[in-house]
């Protein structure tokens, strides 16, 4: 079977000036968020207005967001990361811009990166959305359907897969997304980075289809998604956290795919990320208090939604037929242990995990099925009352 398989990462989102209505925010709350958002969006070099309507800034990368961290004061800027296999800028092949479809992309000029131009509202949702984690744990409003690696085989030093995109029917107060991650430390101090693609229009106020991620260290004690908090050191001139991604995967025809790697250098324990092979940027090692190594790594995905309410759903709103056109995948799933060299996960060390009624979600993991698919994983379900 053919099957023509693009990635198009399209620098679109929406979410424009808004003014907050509703929020009871103190005249002091109100003032702590203007701070935040002047030290967040920084002086542009250059504006880039996309066809969303939102703001992109250029900003030099020396003085981007990431750097108010006041654990990196003194941080000095890497432009490279050092896998065995080099990794930068310079060397990593364009993606596929030239495709049939229409892009708009962001060309930030040399020495400066791609920022997405942050608002008070997003400020506040994104907080909201944030601290939803840790209110989810315990009220069950999320649900979690996705494969680990138990810890017998780590400890882990890098995660990848590339997942196939959709844009889930999401209504406002609901989350729907495809991520892998990693993890460590015991409950109260976990830390974890997650990177994929989602649907949030409490984040982004739209139900388009955006790359994400988010990190948090002492158990949410830090972090934030994107970059709502500095952090995340930007280092692609084209791709950033939040960028809209377009077209998606039309069910039982053209795929749209994300290629993710999340590793770390093993000098600087920094966490590097890469999508569609572009190094987009890391995770410097002194924003998390335990993640000089990750306990566990996994692939799946995850929806949110209000109390009583239906769950949305996840993935392509199909469940796993190993067929790979109908449900959302993970393939050439892969992992990186002590020895730094990437293995595919056997069967043996890997386990399903799935918090919701089998009705509702579920995930089939095939181990290698060779090929194009590799190691690969297919997850999701229409939702309902999980
Ligand atoms: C969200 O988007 C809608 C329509 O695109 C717009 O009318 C509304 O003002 C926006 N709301 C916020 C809070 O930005
Ligand atoms: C990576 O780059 C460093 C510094 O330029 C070089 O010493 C090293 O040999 C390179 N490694 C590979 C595998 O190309
Ligand atoms: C890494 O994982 C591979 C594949 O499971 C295994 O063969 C190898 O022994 C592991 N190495 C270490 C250092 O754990
Ligand atoms: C799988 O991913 C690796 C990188 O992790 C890449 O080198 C390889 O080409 C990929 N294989 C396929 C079939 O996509």
């Amino acid at each position: 079977m053919m099957y023509t398989l693009f990635l198009v990462l399209c620098l679109v989102t929406s979410t424009t000036s808004h003014t907050s209505d509703g929020m009871h925010s103190t005249l002091k709350e109100d003032m702590e968020l203007e701070k935040q958002l002047n030290l967040i969006n920084k002086p542009p070099i250059k504006s880039i207005h996309t066809k969303s309507g939102y703001i992109v800034d250029c900003v030099d990368i020396n003085k981007q967001p990431a750097f108010d961290h006041p654990l990196l004061k003194n941080h000095k800027l890497q432009r490279k990361a050092y896998f065995g296999k080099n990794i930068s800028e310079t060397n990593v092949k364009t993606s596929p811009t030239k495709s049939p479809y229409a892009i708009e992309k962001v060309r930030c000029p040399k020495e400066t990166v791609p920022i997405r131009r942050i608002t008070k509202d997003d400020l506040i949702s994104g907080k909201s959305l944030f601290n939803d984690h840790v209110l989810t744990q315990t009220n069950s409003l999320s649900h979690s359907t996705h494969l680990f690696l138990i810890r017998v085989a780590g400890p882990y030093y890098g995660v990848s897969g590339t997942t196939s995109v959709y844009n889930p029917n999401i209504s406002p107060g609901q989350t729907s997304a495809s991520y892998l991650y990693v993890e460590n430390g015991v409950a109260g101090d976990t830390n974890k980075i997650v990177v994929g693609w989602h649907v949030s229009p409490q984040l982004y106020n739209n139900t388009a289809t955006h790359i994400y991620s988010y990190w948090m260290s002492n158990n949410f004690k830090s972090g934030c998604y994107n970059i709502l908090c500095s952090g995340f050191v930007q280092l692609s001139r084209k791709y950033y956290l939040g960028a809209r991604i377009i077209p998606i995967s039309i069910y039982g025809g053209t795929m749209t795919e994300m290629p993710i790697t999340l590793i770390q250098e093993k000098t600087t324990k920094h966490w590097w990320l890469t999508v569609a092979d572009e190094l987009v940027g890391y995770f410097p090692q002194q924003l998390f208090s335990n993640l000089a190594s990750a306990e566990q790594v996994g692939w799946g995905g995850l929806t949110v939604t209000s109390p009583g309410s239906s769950s949305p759903p996840m993935g392509s709103g199909h469940f796993p037929d190993r067929d790979f056109v109908h449900a959302c995948y993970f393939r050439n799933i892969s992992f990186r242990n002590e020895s730094r060299q990437d293995y595919g996960p056997e069967v043996k060390f890997t386990r399903p995990y799935n918090d919701a009624s089998s009705k509702c979600y579920d995930i089939d993991y095939y181990g290698n099925l060779r090929g194009e698919f590799g190691y690969a994983l297919q997850f999701g379900g229409p939702g309902g009352y999980c």
